[in-house]
């Protein structure tokens, strides 16, 4: 099928070069002239683990392409994914929509033939609605449908969430469009992952919805792990009782700081802001974004708790510093908000990132970039596992800080606080 992406962000891309995989012919479109310049020379604007072998194999293949000529790329197209962004607009807390009405306008100019409108980008619902009543006119009234078509891809693992999707929701009202989008994603609905069917504003709830759940359900873990942590319970064995239970499940239990990235804070409020749109109040969702905020303090309390008030001098250690691993995305990441708060107290940081320097702490003057553990662990007074990446799984921090006392802050409880205790080291989890 010939197929056109709107938008070379992280969905777009991703989806893209996925469905170039499959053996579509896919051209990527953006108006962005140096991205898409690089993309065509196989550089990559993001960091997710196996997308640019995928991009170069298909791209010499031709079944992927990239460009910045919207026009001809909608015309030649059969089926049209916008995928641009939707970020939280500051003043109001609603979705800026503009990027998403500027390519709908660009498909009302060319829609020279049937087409289909898929629409992945994260919109309130109503708003599928909204983009097939600018899109109709006297002219071509009957040769297009708009379907919604949320994406759950997690970032460090989109290319698997792609390929081995636990559903694919798809909403519209017409058979044809439904035909044809169930035909595109057949095979990867053969890999026994679910296809459903809904209404347009059904789908766009089911994503709004998912993501609000499991900011709820890592909410609850968290708060839990405040009261273990009085209780002397360790929050991973409840999470692991808890989990066993199939209703409950045992995924997205892991108790950890605020949850970050750009989706589940951004997506939280969306949907409490269109829920007040419509007079109803999402109570549960309002007190999760309120717990998140709070929660946010929780770093820089345990530090001082760990170190004292005074943090002149002290040398603090961060492992990892994205939101979460297998990204190099800060959005929205602790460490955005601890590193400066440390520094301003004069605290020495270094950090070491497996995703390389971060520009976010560029000017800071007493925050360091180090290219390896050792370097960047040896002599702290602090280490902060802050970004549960495999590496930082099985360290053996007697040698690698090499100093009497060892202060170990786990903000992912990867260790285990007995094996620590013998090891003489004073270790600090979350909610244990
Ligand atoms: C999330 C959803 O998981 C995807 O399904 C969705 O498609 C995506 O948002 C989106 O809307 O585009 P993502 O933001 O990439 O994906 O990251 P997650 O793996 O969901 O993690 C989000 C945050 O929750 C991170 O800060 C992570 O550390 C935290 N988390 C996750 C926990 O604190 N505990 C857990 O058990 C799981």
């Amino acid at each position: 099928m010939k197929v056109c992406i709107i938008g070379t962000g992280y969905v777009g891309l991703v989806t893209g070069t996925c469905f170039a995989d499959l053996g579509n012919d896919v051209i990527c479109v953006d108006r962005d002239k140096n991205k898409i310049e690089n993309l065509k020379i196989g550089k990559v604007p993001i960091f997710e683990p196996g997308l640019e072998e995928l991009i170069i194999k298909n791209s010499k293949i031709k079944t992927l392409n990239f460009s910045t000529d919207i026009n001809k790329s909608i015309r030649n197209s059969n089926i049209i994914f916008i995928c641009v962004g939707t970020p939280t607009n500051n003043k109001t807390n609603s979705v800026e929509l503009k990027y998403v009405y500027q390519a709908v306008r660009s498909i009302k100019k060319n829609l020279n033939n049937y087409k289909i409108i898929v629409n992945k980008s994260t919109v309130p619902v109503t708003v599928g609605d909204k983009i097939e009543k600018i899109l109709t006119s006297k002219k071509n009234k009957k040769n297009f449908d708009v379907v919604s078509n949320p994406e759950f891809l997690r970032e460090g693992e989109a290319i698997r969430d792609f390929t081995y999707p636990d559903r694919v929701v798809v909403g519209t009202s017409s058979k044809k469009a439904n035909k044809i989008i169930k035909s595109l994603y057949l095979p990867l609905i053969k890999k026994d992952s679910r296809y459903i069917n809904t209404s347009r504003r059904g789908a766009e709830l089911i994503k709004y919805a998912s993501n609000a759940f499991l900011a709820t359900k890592i909410s609850y873990i968290n708060e839990l792990a405040n009261m273990c942590e009085k209780a002397s319970v360790d929050i991973k064995d409840v999470s692991i009782g808890m989990g066993l239970d199939q209703r409950i499940g045992d995924r997205f239990l892991r108790a950890g700081p605020a949850y970050g990235g750009s989706c589940f804070p951004k997506d939280t409020k969306a949907l409490v802001y269109a829920a007040d749109k419509f007079k109803v109040n999402l109570s549960i969702v309002k007190s999760v974004i309120k717990f998140n905020e709070l929660r946010k303090n929780l770093p820089t309390e345990k530090i001082h708790k760990i170190l004292g008030k005074n943090l002149k001098n002290k040398k603090i250690t961060f492992l990892g510093v994205t939101f979460k691993p297998g990204t190099d995305d800060m959005r929205e990441a602790s460490s955005i908000k601890v590193i400066p708060y440390l520094a301003k107290r004069n605290a020495e940081i270094r950090y070491y990132e497996p995703t390389g320097y971060k520009k976010e702490f560029k000017k800071l003057k007493n925050v360091k970039f180090f290219t390896n553990i050792k370097d960047a662990c040896m002599l702290s007074d602090l280490i902060i596992i802050h970004t549960e990446w495999n590496e930082f799984k099985q360290l053996n921090f007697r040698k690698l800080v090499n100093k009497k006392i060892i202060k170990i802050f786990d903000m992912r409880n990867l260790y285990s606080p007995d094996n620590m205790k013998n090891n003489k080291i004073s270790y600090f989890g979350i909610g244990r």
